[in-house]
């Protein structure tokens, strides 16, 4: 009769075991999910004043690379162009995240560093800006290409991993 009480005591004893790994597999997924709620607020930079302020730069020259070379859309590229201008200015004001990262003793000099690139990239807007006003793409697609550079540099200096 033992096949209508459930099997062999050796095959309930299998399903007990089976039972018992499932339930050690969850504890351990539900622990490790709990350990990256805590752990992703910590490395999410994106929230952070600076964060924003570069958005709003990312998201104004996005739109004029697509439009760069549509004259009819010249007076919108500079007004997009002046508004990345003020998230510029007001991002200079911030400090990295990172900066919680560097020695007491290269703090100074890290953030002068911070500093200078965003008045770097301040005169590349302008450069960007004057020749979109003066209708010459070429020229306003270099201004670009060295702002993009310029993130690319920025971010691997002063942008937390
Ligand atoms: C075309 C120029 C740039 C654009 C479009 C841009 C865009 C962005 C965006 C969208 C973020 C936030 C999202 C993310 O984490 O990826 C960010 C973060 C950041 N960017 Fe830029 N960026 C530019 C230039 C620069 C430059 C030149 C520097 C430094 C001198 C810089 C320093 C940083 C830092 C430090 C963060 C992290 C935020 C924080 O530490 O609070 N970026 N950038």
């Amino acid at each position: 009769m033992a096949g209508k009480t459930g099997g062999t005591p050796a095959g309930k004893i299998q399903k007990q075991h089976t039972t018992k790994t499932t339930q050690m597999k969850l504890t351990h997924l539900f622990s490790l999910l709990a350990a990256f709620a805590i752990a992703v607020p910590a490395f999410a930079e994106e929230d952070t004043p600076l964060g924003k302020e570069m958005e709003k730069i990312g998201k104004n020259l996005k739109a004029v690379n697509r439009d760069i070379a549509d004259a009819s859309k010249k007076a919108d590229n500079v007004k997009k162009v002046a508004e990345a201008k003020e998230a510029c200015a007001a991002a200079s004001k911030f400090e990295p995240a990172k900066t919680k990262e560097v020695p007491a003793a290269e703090k100074a000099k890290f953030l002068e560093g911070y500093k200078a690139s965003m008045v770097e990239m301040g005169k590349g807007l302008d450069a960007l800006k004057a020749a979109l006003e003066a209708g010459k793409t070429d020229e306003a697609k270099a201004a670009l290409d060295k702002l993009n550079a310029g993130k690319k540099e920025g971010h691997k200096k002063y942008k937390a991993d």
